[in-house]
């Protein structure tokens, strides 16, 4: 017998075979009890001299097999319950897009149903909501990925936009004819095109990181091609394709000691496992929404404070601010690298 702690799913509850009548110890029958959908009926106990249980003999009726966190969650997500093309529908693309719980699909039909409005740019109490419900939610992926400010964070339409933006602001205006860039053969297309582009732009070499027989990334390789010419490393914590899990603390360190920042593709990492990007020491990390089972047409850029500082607006584009709170917007557009008005130069500004 035994539990699944996983996710503390304790419900789900293993017992090997079905309808038989089986000894369990003391601490079996306890917990036997503690778990409805099994009917345990006691056939007898075995008693210590001070009379406390110590086996029971039960019969078991329910048997309740081991539950998968697919079977337990299930429910949640609405889309599942269909058929298609004949088949109760089975979906295993996760990896490309998750599907969305219930609780996301309340959350969107909350927002377009009761408080739509411009985040950042209005006056009134819809927008107010909007806005105050956007910035929690840039708290709750700060608190997710042990970031030490959630204006580190800074929200994009996909992991994609969230390299783009790095390599359009940092890259371009960092990196030079010679300098080098780090990547992997296992690398998402969305981490590799960017780089390309940049490359182009600025005669900065791409090094490309090759695979050991076991498909992970070979290291030695790795830390072959550090030197005082790379300027960034850019690799992904959890692949695409293959499932190997980077050792990027590692990376980091390495990187670091030659002087080159690491941007770390963590698109099938935070859906998987815990990520404290203050543990990973990088200096870029990026992730999507719609692989986490959140909407499509989210993601995030997270970066340390002083990198993020030291690179030019994205975007530009026209905001709105309210006076007892511009110096708090004008931070988090200045993180959400988009360029609207210089604070010292226009103070107070409604655009
Ligand atoms: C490892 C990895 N990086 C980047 C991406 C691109 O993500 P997005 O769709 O958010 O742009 C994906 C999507 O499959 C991915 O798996």
């Amino acid at each position: 017998m035994a539990t699944s702690t996983h996710l503390g799913l304790r419900h789900a509850l293993v017992l090997p075979q079905s309808s038989s009548t089986r000894v369990v110890s003391s601490s079996g029958l306890s917990l036997c009890k503690e778990f409805a959908p099994v009917k345990l009926k006691c056939r007898g106990v075995v008693r210590s001299a001070r009379g406390g249980v110590v086996k029971a003999v039960v019969t078991v009726e329910n048997y309740v097999a081991e539950k998968s966190l697919g079977e337990i969650t299930k429910g949640d997500f609405p889309i599942l319950d269909q058929e298609v093309n004949g088949y109760k529908l089975v979906y295993l693309d996760n990896a490309a897009t998750s599907q969305k719980p219930e609780s996301v699909l309340k959350a969107l039909r909350d927002y377009y149903g009761g408080y739509n409005a411009n985040v950042h740019r209005g006056v009134h109490a819809l927008s107010a909501k909007a806005t105050d419900e956007y910035e929690a939610a840039r708290k709750k992926i700060a608190d997710f990925i042990k970031a030490p400010t959630d204006r580190e964070i800074v929200f994009t339409r996909n992991a994609s936009e969230a390299i783009n933006l790095v390599a359009y602001t940092w890259g371009l205006t960092n990196l030079k004819e010679g300098d080098e860039i780090i990547l992997s053969v296992a690398e998402h297309h969305s981490n590799i095109v960017p780089w390309q582009l940049v490359a182009q732009k600025t005669g900065a070499v791409l090094r490309f990181v090759e695979l050991t027989s076991e498909e992970t990334l070979d290291l030695e390789q790795l830390k072959g091609f550090l030197n005082e010419r790379t300027k960034l490393v850019s690799t992904f914590h959890v692949s695409n394709v293959l499932g190997a899990i980077n050792p990027i603390a590692d990376i980091v360190k390495w990187a670091h000691a030659v002087g080159a920042k690491v941007l770390v593709d963590a698109c099938q990492s935070v859906p998987h496992m815990p990520v404290d990007v203050q543990a990973l020491g990088a200096d870029f990390l990026v992730a999507s929404s719609h692989k986490m089972c959140g909407p499509t047409g989210m993601g995030f850029l997270w970066g340390k404070s002083e990198v993020l500082e030291s690179m030019p607006p994205f975007l530009g584009k026209d905001c709105y601010y309210l006076p007892q709170t511009t110096r708090e917007f004008h931070f988090c557009r200045r993180y959400s690298l988009v360029a609207c008005y210089d604070e010292t130069k226009i103070g107070y500004f409604i655009a």
